[in-house]
């Protein structure tokens, strides 16, 4: 006979962090430039590829974030993937401050937006649109510029730490996967 598996509608905030942390993402930094000209951006977990034609993506910053007010004035950001060397990047952009790029090396996309130097990909985007998510806003972004593709190994992060995994590139589970966007198998561009 069937089991019904534990689950309980009496959750607080605390657990609910605790069950959101086992999903394992990767993490990147969202760039862009205040009206000063002056890089600004914030770590975002909260990022993924959306649609492949039109080719778009999409991040959820909180509401109270000051790179968001930032990107938002700006309408465009950069998305920079990070590799596992750069856990100092993820925790520097991870944490309120003013001069977060203070030890950053970074050089200017097509739009004068700070591209980290040694991330593992980045795209350039405008912003497409933005909606309400709770106490996060979700933006669509639609890719305008792709980046090179270094081969090294993404910065993980679960249950609230960084992992790295043990080979740079993993197999594909299954055949069915060849229209998923994220696929990079066959005779894919990647
Ligand atoms: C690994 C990691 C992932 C994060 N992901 C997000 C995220 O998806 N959305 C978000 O709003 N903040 C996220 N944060 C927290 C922000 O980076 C942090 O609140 C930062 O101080 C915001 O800076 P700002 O106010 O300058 O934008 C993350 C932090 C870390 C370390």
């Amino acid at each position: 006979m069937a089991q019904t598996p534990y689950g309980t509608e009496d959750f607080d905030s605390r657990q609910f962090r605790t069950a959101m942390g086992q999903f394992c993402t990767g993490v990147t930094v969202i760039t862009t430039v205040d009206d000063d000209d002056r890089p600004v951006g914030f770590a975002c977990q909260s990022f993924v590829a959306l649609s492949l034609d039109p080719p778009l993506v999409l991040f959820c910053p909180m509401k109270t974030s000051r790179s968001w007010k930032a990107i938002e004035r700006k309408g465009k950001f950069v998305v920079n993937v990070l590799s596992n060397r750069q856990q100092d990047v993820s925790a520097a952009f991870g944490a309120p401050g003013d001069d977060k790029f203070r030890n950053i090396t970074w050089d200017p996309s097509p739009a004068g937006l700070p591209v980290i130097r040694h991330g593992l990909t980045w795209v350039e985007c405008d912003i497409e649109r933005v909606t309400d998510g709770g106490d996060h806003h979700i933006v669509i972004g639609r890719v305008q510029v792709l980046g090179e593709v270094l081969q090294d190994r993404p910065l993980l992060f679960y249950r609230g730490g960084y992992l790295s995994t043990e080979h740079p590139r993993v197999t594909p589970a299954q055949a069915e996967l060849e229209h998923f966007l994220t696929w990079t198998g066959g005779d894919t561009w990647l």
